[in-house]
């Protein structure tokens, strides 16, 4: 495996906050990796450490296998960002926000000329090139701030929520453009709270908490690992000796939750007037196992 990103014990403090406490991983070259954890689980923390934009107080990354510190200022054209906030600039069109930070990263005027418009088809945002930003919806400046990362052809695309608000037709063009993306062999790392959008796009999913890696792998293997496979929704009270030994069960007030391997086991044992829901555990399910239902302080 090519390791486009490796950390090692990676750690960041902000005066008494522990926002990162030892994260470890890496990414494999031509994969999507995907960080998942509750708000201020350390995401963000942790990709800006990745850019070098904020200096970890312990622990080593490499990207591109070299540390940052060795790679020089070129290094960046090498990585696309999708900041989790809006940073372009309002008061520029969406083809000159395009065009400054590719000047910015270097770029020949005669690649841009071709770049900019291939970018603003890519996006689906050709019909709006000489719009201000401010007359942008939403899911436009996303889109905008997509085809911004992908100024300089980066290897590494680093996007840090970049569906959050946006409606279902949005969502679903990002996906297809992100896998089009993964198709021409580039690497992206990305943060959501979208569950399903992580299980489609994802090769591999990081869950982190509190600064800390709580589990990682495939959706599938993390889908069979904590919550087996299936989940029975089984309305309360249920008979104390309904269920078989050795099922994983979660009281989340009114049901509980079941998991199982077997759920044609499982039906079999539940008499005619329980109720209850049946259906294919998800990942939704393994981070709220991993993570719990407590709500965060965002
Ligand atoms: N510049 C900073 N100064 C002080 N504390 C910070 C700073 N940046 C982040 N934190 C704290 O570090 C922790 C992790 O924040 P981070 O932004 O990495 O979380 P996140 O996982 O990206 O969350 P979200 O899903 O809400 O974006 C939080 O407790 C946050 O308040
Ligand atoms: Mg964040």
């Amino acid at each position: 495996m090519t390791a486009i990103v490796q950390t090692k014990g990676l750690e960041k403090r902000y005066g008494e906050v522990h926002a990162v406490r030892g994260v470890s991983f890496e990414i494999a070259a031509g994969s999507c990796i995907g960080l998942l954890g509750p708000n201020g689980a350390g995401k963000t923390t942790t990709m800006r450490m990745l850019l070098g934009l904020t200096r970890p107080s312990a622990g080593d990354v490499r990207v591109f296998g070299a540390p940052i510190a060795a790679l020089g200022r070129g290094f960046r054209t090498r990585i696309g960002l999708v900041p989790q906030d809006d940073n372009l600039d309002p008061d520029l069109s969406v083809r000159q926000n395009l065009e400054v930070y590719g000047r910015y990263f270097g770029i020949p005027a005669g690649t841009l000329a071709t770049r900019v418009p291939q970018l603003l088809a890519f996006m689906q945002l050709e019909e709006r090139g000489a719009a201000k930003v401010m007359q942008l919806s939403g899911g436009m400046k996303r889109r905008l701030i997509i085809a911004r990362s992908l100024i300089a052809d980066p290897e590494l695309i680093v996007l840090d929520e970049p569906t959050t608000g946006l409606d279902p037709q949005a969502r679903v063009l990002i996906w297809r453009r992100l896998l089009d993306l993964k198709r021409q062999g580039k690497t992206l790392l990305l943060t959501t709270h979208y569950m399903d959008e992580a299980q489609r796009l994802c090769d591999r999913i990081i869950v982190i908490d509190g600064g800390r890696v709580l589990d990682e792998g495939t959706p599938r293997e993390l889908i069979a690992r904590h919550v087996a496979g299936h989940v029975f929704e089984i309305a309360k009270p249920v008979p104390a000796d309904l269920l078989p030994e050795g099922l994983e069960r979660e009281d989340i007030g009114d049901s509980l939750l079941v998991y199982t391997a077997d759920p044609h086991a499982l039906r079999d044992r539940l008499p005619a007037e329980i109720e209850y829901v049946h259906r294919v555990a998800n990942l939704e399910d393994v981070f709220l196992r991993l993570t719990g239902r407590r709500l965060r302080e965002a």
